[in-house]
């Protein structure tokens, strides 16, 4: 959670607008406040800190060619000015941003405040900058930092501005960093994701836990925190494109991500073969498989469940945040598949190290790029859809579920067959999500607009499937959808069902089909609006929106039109479809 952006050198000598632009591509890490420090060529630090999201914010900063950036999602103190990043120390010469959460800040605060230091702020953040401006009384800025930085407990990574020697230093100890270099133009950056500056490099060394950079005016250096030692930096060239992170013409990232499935799903038939064979086979000689992530990646390691199954494979899906007390479980005969599109949810990495010490082989599933999950993985599985910026997650999921159930068709020794079916979603999709199949669904968003209660039911496969497409309509829609195993209805949610409650049927044709049109006409009887999500039609249902019949896989289409309603429907309610309220993309603290 927050946003750190940072350019030393900038070309157009307008940083503050440079950084105002990055922290636009970084603002779906929070969105409580945004803020800026500039040197400006009066040889001061200028900051601007507003309340609330960027959106088409200008900045009336000066020009400058250094300057660092931070959007926030609020921890320690309210959303106000005053607690929008960056803080300066009590000199004014020193600014720091920071994502995370400084757990013993408030050992330092007391002191710091006895010997003088004049608070601004409620956050936790702001204690770092007095800690550092105590230090540099008797030590050179790089030791105080470092030395600073080595006292915070908890996950954190902050990005300094020291006025005096045009420095900007980062650290980085479980919250994510990433360093770019324009080699052509000796522009240096740093973002908490490559995105904020892929407009100006590919080139970048992800931070590992206890490197810190080192940015001046004549480059980069990269350092050991806990040493403080020099080390090579390493830049790698990534393949993502400028446009992966644009809207190209989409209105909002959530709909481009949405028909980017048209390809993102077929292209993971292309990824990760040998990796998975030969996670199959240690899975087939007898290790016990168990699947974790948070939000929608647990959604997506109950689906695994139910494609393991199916391969004859036994095995558990956890929520990371609920795996604690099973982690003893795991041995060196596990495998823990963790799923995650970010690589940094903070339960997720907290669940997989916990397994990890129990003896647990750690693979991972991921979207993001040189996530800290990805490092602490002894097979990764990159999904390769692109930069997911939309809050609301869909083409990670989607390239996930496919990935998995690659897996499982490999444990069931047809991994050729499941890879042709997945192959085969590009063109699928494409004939499917068209025109017709938006303007159906806008239709029945309208339907639905004035609607505050919503309920799914789903059976196997389509159990985790509707608590997917519940997640989409109460994160986009702000509507309260809840979703159920169709079993379970009977045994006590079925007082909730009055005349006209809308309630969603996923269906697939499969050996279940039977049961889960008995439960909707129970709904039916109930009053129920029963609203058909099935690859075929039906007298139970109302109204009904047709997907492929695509075998156990229907539920990926089954899933994309809840992604879909969510979408019309939030932005018919007026939300923002890209930054929902009250959340973060990469929820990294516990
Ligand atoms: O980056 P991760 O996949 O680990 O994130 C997990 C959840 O925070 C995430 O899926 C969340 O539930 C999204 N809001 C889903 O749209």
């Amino acid at each position: 959670m927050c946003g750190i952006f940072a350019v030393v050198n900038d070309k157009t000598n307008q940083a503050s607008q440079t950084v105002l632009e990055g922290l636009k591509k970084l603002e779906y890490r929070g969105y409580d406040s945004w803020g800026i420090a500039i040197k400006s060529a009066a040889s001061k630090l200028e900051v601007e800190k507003h309340v609330g999201k960027i959106g088409e914010a200008k900045t009336s900063l000066p020009e400058g060619s250094l300057a660092i950036g931070h959007t926030r999602w609020a921890t320690h103190g309210g959303v106000t000015d005053a607690n929008a990043h960056p803080h300066l120390d009590c000199t004014g010469k020193l600014a720091i941003i920071h994502n995370g959460i400084v757990e013993n800040y408030l050992e330092f605060k007391e002191d710091l405040i006895k010997k003088g230091h004049k608070f601004s702020s409620e956050t936790d953040t702001e204690t770092v900058a007095h800690l550092i401006e105590e230090k540099i009384k008797r030590l050179p800025l790089e030791k105080a930092v470092f030395e600073t930085f080595n006292l915070l407990v908890g996950s954190n990574a902050i990005g300094v501005i020291d006025m005096e020697t045009e420095t900007i230093i980062a650290c980085r100890n479980g919250s994510p960093l990433a360093v770019g270099v324009d080699e052509a133009n000796q522009q240096f950056f740093l973002g908490s994701d490559v995105t904020a500056f892929l407009k100006y490099t590919n080139s970048v060394h992800f931070l590992e836990d206890g490197e810190a950079v080192v940015m001046s005016r004549s480059g980069v250096k990269l350092y050991d925190v806990k040493s403080g030692k020099e080390k090579p930096l390493t830049l790698q060239k990534l393949d993502w494109k400028l446009e992966d992170a644009e809207k190209s013409g989409y209105p909002h990232f959530l709909l481009k991500e949405i028909m980017e499935q048209k390809e993102t799903i077929a292209k993971t038939a292309a990824l990760n073969e040998t990796e998975i064979i030969k996670i199959s086979e240690s899975i087939r000689n007898g290790d016990k498989v168990v699947l974790l992530g948070c939000g929608t990646a647990s959604y997506c390691a109950l689906a695994g469940k139910y494609f393991l199954a199916q391969a004859g494979i036994e095995s558990q899906a956890y929520g990371g945040y609920e795996f604690l007390p099973f982690s003893g479980f795991a041995n060196d005969k596990t495998v823990v598949i963790a799923i995650s599109q970010s690589g940094e949810t903070a339960d997720t990495l907290i669940a997989a190290r916990a397994a990890k010490k129990a003896g647990a082989r750690i693979v991972s599933i991921v979207n993001a790029r040189g996530s800290t999950l990805e490092r602490l993985s002894e097979t990764v599985l990159s999904v390769g859809a692109g930069p997911e910026i939309a809050v609301v997650s869909t083409k990670a999921f989607t390239a996930q579920l496919a990935t998995l159930y690659l897996l499982a068709k490999a444990c069931a020794n047809k991994y050729d067959e499941g890879k042709q079916r997945i192959k085969n979603f590009k063109e699928i999709l494409d004939r499917w999500m068209n025109q017709d199949l938006t303007d159906r669904l806008i239709e029945l968003a309208k339907n639905l607009i004035d609607q505050e209660h919503a309920y799914l039911i789903g059976k196997h496969l389509n159990y985790p499937a509707a608590l997917e497409f519940a997640l989409k309509i109460k994160e986009t829609a702000y509507i309260h959808a809840e979703p159920f195993a169709a079993g379970e209805l009977k045994h006590g949610v079925i007082t909730l069902i009055q005349k006209g409650t809308p309630c969603f049927v996923l269906a697939s044709n499969d050996d279940v089909k039977g049961e889960i049109l008995s439960s909707a006409a129970e709904l039916k009887a109930r009053g129920g609006k029963i609203i058909g999500i099935a690859p075929f039609r039906s007298e139970e249902f109302e109204e009904a929106v047709q997907t492929p019949d695509l075998g156990e896989l229907t539920v990926i289409p089954n899933i994309i039109v809840g992604q879909f309603l969510g979408y019309f429907l939030g932005v018919g309610r007026g939300a923002d479809p890209d930054k929902p309220r009250n959340l973060a993309k990469s929820v990294t603290v516990k």
